[in-house]
């Protein structure tokens, strides 16, 4: 599928069948995110991988008691080892690095048939007692993957003449 077909297709997922994620399926998913680009290609992130039910259950709290996170057959916890490289143009590196490899899980998903959707809210501490995650690791992003249970929602965004300009800034 071209790439572009696939970015249409991925919507946030909110609703899953109960029925598992292949191996092989969840294992082309995570390659996508190994094969992410990072800053300096230093690949400093670590995913926790979540299927045990009664786990997932738990993670519903911890994320504001977003259901379908307990739903979704895996759950995905992205963490970053270091949070402490600033790249020259000011910007931290890490929640860049772990978004790029989260969307090309999520479109990867896509690819499979999957679904996804981000989340960000949630306690991370109460994620890193739960999956007994060190201190000096930041966790920064879930995402949760399975069969979608529902159907994609009309996509809203603003048109691209709002949001491009060329040469210089002329918004
Ligand atoms: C960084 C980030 C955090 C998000 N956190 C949540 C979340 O905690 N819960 C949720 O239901 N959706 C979450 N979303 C999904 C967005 O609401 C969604 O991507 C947006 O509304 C656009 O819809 P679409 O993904 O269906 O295209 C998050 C998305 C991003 C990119």
């Amino acid at each position: 599928m071209a790439v572009l077909e696939q970015i249409k297709q991925r919507y946030s997922v909110r609703k899953y069948e109960a029925h598992a994620v292949e191996p092989e399926k969840l294992e082309a998913v995570l390659e996508a995110a190994r094969l992410a680009p990072s800053a300096r290609n230093v690949q400093e992130w670590r995913f926790v991988v979540v299927q045990d039910e009664a786990m997932r259950a738990k993670l519903v709290d911890a994320a504001y008691g977003q259901k379908f996170v307990g739903e979704a057959p895996v759950v995905i916890v992205c963490c970053a080892t270091n949070t402490d490289y600033v790249m020259r143009c000011g910007q931290a590196a890490h929640p860049i690095d772990i978004a790029i490899a989260m969307e090309h899980m999520a479109l990867q998903a896509v690819q499979e048939g999957l679904g996804t959707c981000w989340i960000g809210s949630f306690y991370p501490e109460q994620i890193r007692a739960l999956l007994n995650i060190p201190d000096d690791i930041a966790v920064v992003e879930i995402l949760t993957l399975g069969y979608p249970a529902d159907t994609a929602p009309e996509k809203k965004r603003v048109p691209l003449s709002d949001i491009v300009s060329h040469e210089t800034w002329t918004f």
